[in-house]
């Protein structure tokens, strides 16, 4: 690449030979040389010079120097150093709303004339790249999907992009130079309360950097969910120049959540509804214990929530709970309703029924130990309950508290070999079995919910169900379930 391919225009062939010869000794090409100025604009269209040197006093033509560089400029984009003498103030003055890229005073010399080129080269080429940044720039905000407003210092409106004119349904030139309340207003989208230090709270390098639970308030007065981050703009000197806010519509996205919210609240009631469809199928063949698991359920629940359990390990506990006694579908219903102590055989069938659940469970994936939960339910902390024997941390949490639950409970209920022993003979049981048939912090944590009315059997079924004054009172003798 040379250093530039010049168009000298000049109407004095002379002066315009001498000029070309100062040109090539300093190692330029001469696109050509024009002695009006319509040549100079044919030469210009052919030869797409690099610069243009123009005789400000051009003659002929019609057009002088200056009206043809306002043309050459217009049309190529092409940078004009302008050869002048002495020229009157009116034509300076005009040669000045050209934009000129230089003045070189006739007469020169050939290093004055080096240094007036190069220059303008230099802002030329710097121009067209800033020029083409801008582009970039326009190119790149036109095409954001994300709105973008830019304000001043004092916070008005300088910018909008495309998105935003849209988001906020305006044309850009009606807002700019307004202050931004006036224009639109942004809440926090659960308490819809103006937000304050938005550029803190939102900044990029914040830690969240886009804030996205907000509320574009329109100036029609339409509402938005958005998010948004606010940078500030900052000078060469890193003064504060004003603001950048970028926000995005995310009312699909909330749209999208809040269906996908509805349907993960139908699939757990359809899955509720089916871990009870599943309970009760067992229950039907022993109308004595309708319910019994249910209510198990919810005071394991309790126990568990006063363990200190997640609300995940408590959803476990209740679908355990819940379903606990599954297994007693494999007994037949003359064990399950005899009015009668069971014999050794009829017993082992009965206590099958840990296994048997384990065995109906094991195959559901569930998220949590259900199935070992319902097979370890009988077992107690010395190894004398079943089917494993197992002792002490042998035995899941779940199941741990499951025991005490389930023996509070069938206690306090109706068998059909017996009358309910009560409330308080079924906690005198665990108190007495407590640490060696029945886990200490379960039964303490039992002892404290019914001591302190923190629960009753008789409120409505809910997980972890909620504390209540009222107490669950029945007296009479006692003995565990099965
Ligand atoms: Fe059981
Ligand atoms: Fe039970």
């Amino acid at each position: 690449m040379g250093k530039g391919r010049i168009l000298v225009v000049e109407d004095e062939a002379i002066v315009a030979l001498g000029i070309q010869s100062s040109l090539e000794r300093l190692g330029y090409e001469v696109a050509g040389r024009a002695a009006t100025g319509s040549e100079a604009l044919d030469l210009a269209e052919a030869a797409r010079p690099d610069l243009v040197l123009m005789d400000v006093m051009l003659n002929g033509g019609g057009m002088d120097g200056i009206d043809t560089a306002q043309e050459l400029h217009e049309r190529f984009n092409v940078p004009v150093v302008y050869l002048s003498a002495v020229i009157d103030e009116k034509t300076l003055d005009r040669a000045k709303r050209t934009d000129p890229f230089g003045y070189i005073a006739k007469p020169f010399r050939d290093h004055e004339l080096a240094l007036a080129i190069e220059v303008a080269l230099y802002k030329s080429r710097t121009e067209a790249q800033l020029q083409e940044s801008e582009q970039l720039l326009a190119t790149t905000l036109g095409s954001l999907a994300e709105a973008v407003v830019s304000t001043d210092t004092a916070g008005r409106v300088t910018y909008l992009n495309p998105a935003a004119a849209a988001m906020l349904g305006l044309e850009p030139e009606s807002v700019l130079g307004l202050d931004v309340p006036s224009v639109f207003t942004i809440l926090e989208l659960d308490t819809r309360l103006p937000i304050t230090g938005l550029e803190e709270i939102c900044s990029p390098r914040a830690a969240h950097p886009m804030c996205e639970d907000m509320l574009l308030v329109t100036p029609a007065g339409l509402e938005v969910p958005v998010g948004l981050s606010v940078s500030p703009v900052l000078g060469p000197r890193g003064d504060f120049r004003g603001r950048v806010m970028v926000l995005r519509n995310v009312a699909l996205r909330k749209q999208a959540e809040e269906e996908l919210r509805e349907s993960m609240q139908a699939l757990r009631t359809a899955f509720r509804q089916t871990v009870r469809a599943l309970a009760s199928m067992a229950e039907k063949r022993d109308p004595y214990t309708a319910g019994h698991q249910q209510r198990v359920a919810r005071l394991a629940c309790a126990i568990g929530r006063e363990l200190g359990l997640t609300p995940d390990a408590l959803e476990g506990l209740e679908v355990a709970g819940t379903l606990h006694d599954v297994g007693k579908v494999y007994v037949p219903a003359e064990i399950l309703a005899k009015p009668a102590r069971l014999s050794h055989m009829e017993m082992g069938i009965m206590k099958s029924h840990s296994e048997v659940g384990f065995e109906i469970l094991r195959e559901v994936n569930f998220p949590w130990p259900v199935a070992r939960c319902v097979l370890e339910h009988h077992e107690r902390m010395d190894g004398s309950g079943y089917p494993g024997g197992l002792k002490g941390a042998e035995i899941s949490r779940e199941a741990r508290i499951l025991a005490v639950a389930d023996v509070v409970e069938a206690m306090s209920s109706h068998r059909p070999y017996r009358a309910a022993l009560g409330l308080n003979l079924a906690l005198a049981e665990i108190r007495a079995g407590r640490g060696r048939l029945y886990d200490a912090e379960s039964v303490d944590a039992c002892l404290g919910l019914m001591d302190g009315g923190g629960f009753t059997f008789d409120e409505p079924d809910t997980c972890p169900p909620a504390p209540t004054p009222e107490l669950s009172r029945r007296a009479t003798p006692a003995a565990a379930e099965e």
